[in-house]
């Protein structure tokens, strides 16, 4: 059956809406409700036996491997090596006995993923994919499939099978963990616990899409934005950057907080927006003292954060995006609303084509 847009204006804005359904859904897969752990599908190689992660993917699904990096790290102290598969091929990368190469890609068809993904089966990797077309030529190549069932997707623009990827990557590195004895029961399940929370919160970040929608007329008339994050939502920054860039022609970059006062900085201006992502948590302090550096030259800040953040540090802000309050794992899930949103009202403000960008192709099977 054709897949229509129903009561939205885009196929882009009925996907972002959609996200709370299919990330439970994707869930579903990964984790036991009643007992509280990740559950993958059938595994059949020794998991402990991985001594190293690498990812390779393009686009959005590159950010999700981004993301994926830091939980492989943090959760199963398994060290990983990332690059776009475009770069991956061509710099002969070292991939040694023991090494689990992981591809992402909404399509499972991207020429240049798969060509990574054909050189590290020949290079003797085992071989994961996280992919959202479940017949797709890199889910039939793999030792281990791990889809995601964030429906089809039509919008040029990917925004489901991204928040998808991340509920899968998310379990997979939590399972990885369970393997190598690096979390306790107790661990597992708040893990389990907070990504069970992640639809509700999602439902939350949607609440504010009329907020988003009044303040896009704050970012339409901009030359050039840029987003800042930090840690696991420094990838996320550079996803909203993409976003932007993809359906509303505006260049944008998106850069690490810390980072910025090594060039960034000295764009800022009043006519250049800094959209900064800053969950309250572990990372804040330092994400609003770079807040502070861009608001001391004059930037106009556009402060997406909880309430909590935003009553300390949403003062002078040309405008503020208030999130749910959500736990640090799952905030990367949470903020690509936002600027999902943001990419997509600004477009609208521009009257460009949401679903069929120019230039650019859902699926790139040219290298
Ligand atoms: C194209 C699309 C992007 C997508 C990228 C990777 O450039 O326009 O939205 O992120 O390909 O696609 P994949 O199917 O491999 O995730």
């Amino acid at each position: 059956a054709a897949i229509e847009k129903g009561n939205y204006r885009h196929f882009m804005q009925k996907e972002i809406f959609e996200q709370p359904t299919v990330v439970a859904q994707t869930l579903r897969s990964y984790v036991r409700q009643l007992e509280r752990t990740v559950a993958l599908p059938q595994i059949d190689f020794d998991i402990t036996s991985i001594n190293r992660v690498t990812i390779v993917a393009c686009g959005t699904s590159f950010y999700a491997g981004m993301v994926a990096k830091y939980w492989f790290e943090m959760f199963a102290r398994v060290p990983v090596d990332i690059d776009v598969a475009s770069e991956f091929r061509y710099r002969d990368p070292v991939l040694e006995p023991g090494g689990l190469a992981l591809f992402i890609s909404q399509s499972g068809e991207t020429a240049d993923t798969l060509a990574a993904l054909r050189h590290c089966k020949e290079a003797g990797q085992t071989i994961a994919v996280v992919v959202n077309v479940p017949t797709s030529s890199m889910a039939r190549e793999a030792d281990l499939l791990l889809p995601t069932h964030a429906g089809p997707e039509i919008g040029v623009a990917s925004t489901k099978a991204f928040t998808c990827q991340l509920a899968v990557l998310a379990a997979l590195a939590a399972h990885f963990a369970v393997k190598k004895g690096r979390l306790s029961k107790d661990e597992e399940r708040a893990i389990v616990d907070h990504l069970l929370e992640a639809p509700a919160c999602l439902n939350a970040a949607l609440d504010h899409d009329d907020d988003i929608a009044q303040m896009a007329h704050l970012i339409a008339p901009a030359r050039d934005v840029l987003y800042l994050g930090r840690g696991p939502d420094y990838p996320l920054a550079m996803e909203g950057a993409l976003k932007l860039k993809e359906i509303s022609y505006i260049h944008a970059e998106g850069y690490a907080s810390g980072e910025m006062k090594h060039g960034p900085i000295a764009l800022i201006d009043d006519h250049v927006p800094v959209v900064v992502l800053a969950p309250s948590g572990p990372l804040f302090e330092k994400t609003v003292s770079n807040m502070q550096e861009v608001r001391a030259r004059g930037g106009k800040i556009v402060l997406i954060s909880d309430a909590e953040g935003i009553a300390e540090a949403g003062e002078g802000c040309m405008a503020t995006i208030e999130m749910p309050k959500v736990h640090p794992l799952i905030a990367p899930l949470v903020y690509a609303v936002p600027v999902q949103l943001l990419a997509y009202h600004v477009a609208c403000a521009k009257g460009t084509d949401v679903d069929q960008p120019r230039n650019l192709a859902k699926s790139v099977t040219v290298e």
